[in-house]
Formats: structure tokens, C-alpha cells, sequence
């Protein structure tokens, strides 16, 4: 399978090479779509030493394949947004395409699943849990954030759910 892996801005966007390693060790081949601030919180090197040169993270690099984004969007079985940010949810949600993520999954015609992770309020924000809802219910597949301990160090729903759940969901057979 080809996949193209969303890293969005979340303090567990580290958790995203993870889920790297294991496509990888399956044998699918992985391209990394990283947001500006996903490279605040990793280095895009990081990724890069796994999957050299499918590491990307600007829509107008020069030297670039202009039509990047249609191509990874053609060429891909699924775009799987891991750890995806509660912007990047509401860029999903109303159609916004203002980077190269947002973009490709704009132009994205085959399965999608996001795996959110944020603070716990951020979740239950009415407006974060609505545009949850309004993906569902166009077929994105949303893999339920975990329970348990958060960067703030309170506990509540919010971190990203099992790298190897994750995968796991990914490759089932059975998905929505
Ligand atoms: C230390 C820190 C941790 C953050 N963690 C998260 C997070 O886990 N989830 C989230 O939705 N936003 C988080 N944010 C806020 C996002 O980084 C911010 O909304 C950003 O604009 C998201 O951009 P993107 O969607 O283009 O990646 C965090 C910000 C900081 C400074």
C-alpha cells in the first residue's frame, strides 16, 4: 500500500515516527506530509533518515514538483493524519487549503483517517467535536483519542491512541 502520512502540530507529533517504523517494516510505502508547526515539534530530518526524500513540509519549495499535492493525492491508497491538531481538524472539516497537508487531502479521493490528539478541553470544544462529527460523517475515519495522562499533566481523553492501534486500524480489512 502507499500512504501518506499528516503530521500536524501536537506535542505527540514525535509518536508519528512510530507509526512510520512500523508502515515501513509492513512493506508500505510511506510519504510524511508535515504542517509548519508538526517541524516546531520534530525535525523533519528525523523523518527524513527513515524515508529519504518522501519527507514533506511546504506547498512552495523551490525545486519542488508543483503539482505535489494532486500527485500524492492520486498516487496514494490512504492519508492517515496522525497525530492531527484540532487546526487541522477544522481545516478538514470546512474544505480549508492553506498548506500542503490540507491541500492533498483536499484533493484526496480515497480513505481517510485522522487520529486526534489534544488537551482534553480542546476536545470537548463543541466546534472541535462538531467538525469530528461533520468528517464522520463523510467517511473519514476517526480513530478515538486515549484516555490517560496529558502534557499539562492533567488526565482526561486527549493523547494520541496506540501507534500500533493505529496501524492496526489502517490495515484492517474491515474500516468505517
Ligand atoms: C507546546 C504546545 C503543544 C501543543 N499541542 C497541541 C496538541 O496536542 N493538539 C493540538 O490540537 N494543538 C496543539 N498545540 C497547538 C497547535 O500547535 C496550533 O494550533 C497550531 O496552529 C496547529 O497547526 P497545524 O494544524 O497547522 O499543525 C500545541 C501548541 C503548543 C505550543
Amino acid at each position: 500500500m502507499r500512504l501518506v502520512l499528516g503530521v500536524s502540530g501536537s506535542i505527540a507529533a514525535y509518536k508519528a515516527v512510530d507509526i512510520l517504523r512500523r508502515f515501513q517494516k509492513d512493506g508500505h510505502e510511506t510519504t510524511v506530509v508535515m504542517t509548519a508547526a508538526a517541524t516546531r515539534f520534530i525535525a523533519p530530518l528525523t523523518f527524513a533518515t527513515f524515508a529519504p526524500g518522501r519527507v514533506y513540509s511546504e506547498m512552495f519549495a523551490p525545486g519542488q514538483d508543483p503539482l505535489l499535492h494532486i500527485r500524492l493525492a492520486q498516487e496514494s491508497d490512504l492519508l492517515l493524519v496522525a497525530p492531527a491538531s484540532a487546526d487541522m481538524i477544522g481545516k478538514m472539516a470546512n474544505g480549508i487549503a492553506d498548506d500542503l497537508l490540507s491541500t492533498v487531502f483536499c484533493a484526496f479521493p480515497r480513505r481517510v483517517v485522522v487520529a486526534p490528539a489534544m488537551n482534553r478541553h480542546m476536545l470537548e470544544n463543541p466546534a472541535v467535536a462538531d467538525n469530528l462529527a461533520r468528517l464522520r460523517g463523510r467517511g473519514v475515519e476517526v480513530i478515538e483519542a486515549d484516555e490517560g495522562p496529558l502534557a499539562n499533566l492533567e488526565t482526561g481523553r486527549g493523547r494520541l491512541a496506540d501507534a500500533e492501534a493505529i496501524v492496526a486500524h489502517c490495515l484492517g480489512a474491515a474500516h468505517v
